[in-house]
């Protein structure tokens, strides 16, 4: 359950623009380049997406014009997230002169000459994938800003099993480790690193720092047995007009570090560069595309 002290469909919506220009163009052009290869064949293609959020990922693929006749399966547990995807795609399908159809609860149908697309929105957690899908039952799989989240030791092999043989998986923005403040504040570093610690105390039975997700994503991968693993940067590099996400990142870090001795003191500077339109973050994330 999002559990936020500000609006979460609204920071996804502003989210996409900032993803948009932050994913890594290399690790974009290997996954472009399975699908548009993918599609040419005549069977329908299977897609499940983890934690899809407000379906921005399927609208990026429309508009990218990557996905043709695809039943795509989308595992999301957060219930607002459901109405406010629908919302998106029916005004997706209206703006582009497609037909847009809800076939029954959760089932809806996005159409014309070239696109024949059924999303299926399940309202679960990851954890139920076992429960809900056989092993090699889909095409593709799909999360973007989620693995992180996710305890990747236990289930990532999991997830992987239900990848077809030759079947691929695009999991991109999986934060690194790094954030970065301008300009510089004595506390800078002591925050950051009390932030990373509250990530990393998500799991703490499992031997996993969820801080780390990009950089060991595709050591799992390749150990998982997938092949031709690539991987690249996709920083978000905040700064002018980005202001109502840079407020979200510090809220964030706010409630995270609740009684921190100096947070206040920091804050206080931060959201006053913040209305001053002078504070920029760096934060570093990785996308990966691997083969089965
Ligand atoms: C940072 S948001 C990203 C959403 C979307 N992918 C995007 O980038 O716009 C994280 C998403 O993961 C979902 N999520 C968190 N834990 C999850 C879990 N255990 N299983 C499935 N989804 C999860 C949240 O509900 C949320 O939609």
């Amino acid at each position: 359950m999002v559990n936020e002290t500000f609006d979460y469909v609204k920071y996804l919506d502003v989210k996409k623009s900032i993803d948009d220009r932050s994913l890594n163009e290399v690790v974009w052009g290997h996954f472009s380049n399975w699908l548009l290869s993918r599609n040419k064949q005549d069977s329908t293609l299977r897609v499940l997406e983890i934690g899809a959020g407000i379906g921005t990922m399927i609208e990026r693929l429309l508009e990218a014009s990557l996905l043709q006749k695809c039943h795509y399966i989308v595992l999301e547990p957060e219930t607002m997230f459901k109405e406010a995807a629908l919302s998106r795609f029916k005004g997706w399908a209206n703006k582009y002169g497609c037909t847009f159809k809800i076939n029954s609860e959760g089932l809806w149908h996005i159409s014309n000459n070239e696109l024949d697309i059924f999303i299926e929105w399940i309202e679960a957690d990851a954890n139920k994938i076992d429960q809900l899908f056989g092993d090699k039952s889909f095409d593709l799989l799909l999360s973007h800003a989620v693995i992180d989240l996710l305890p990747v030791p236990t289930i990532m092999s999991i997830i992987l099993d239900k990848l077809k043989a030759r079947g691929a998986c695009y999991f991109s923005l999986n934060f690194s480790g790094n954030t970065e403040f301008y300009p510089a504040h004595d506390s800078d570093h002591k925050i950051s690193e009390l932030y990373h610690l509250d990530m990393d105390s998500r799991f703490p039975n499992l031997d996993w720092q969820p801080s780390l997700t990009g950089i060991a994503l595709p050591i799992w991968l390749k150990k998982y047995g997938c092949e031709q693993v690539v991987d690249g940067e996709s920083n978000w590099e905040l700064g002018e007009g980005d202001s109502l996400f840079i407020k979200n990142i510090l809220d964030t870090i706010k409630k995270a570090l609740a009684g921190f001795p100096g947070l206040e003191t920091w804050l206080s500077s931060r959201y006053k560069e913040l209305d001053q339109e002078i504070l920029a973050i760096s934060i570093s994330n990785r996308d990966c595309f691997g083969l089965k």
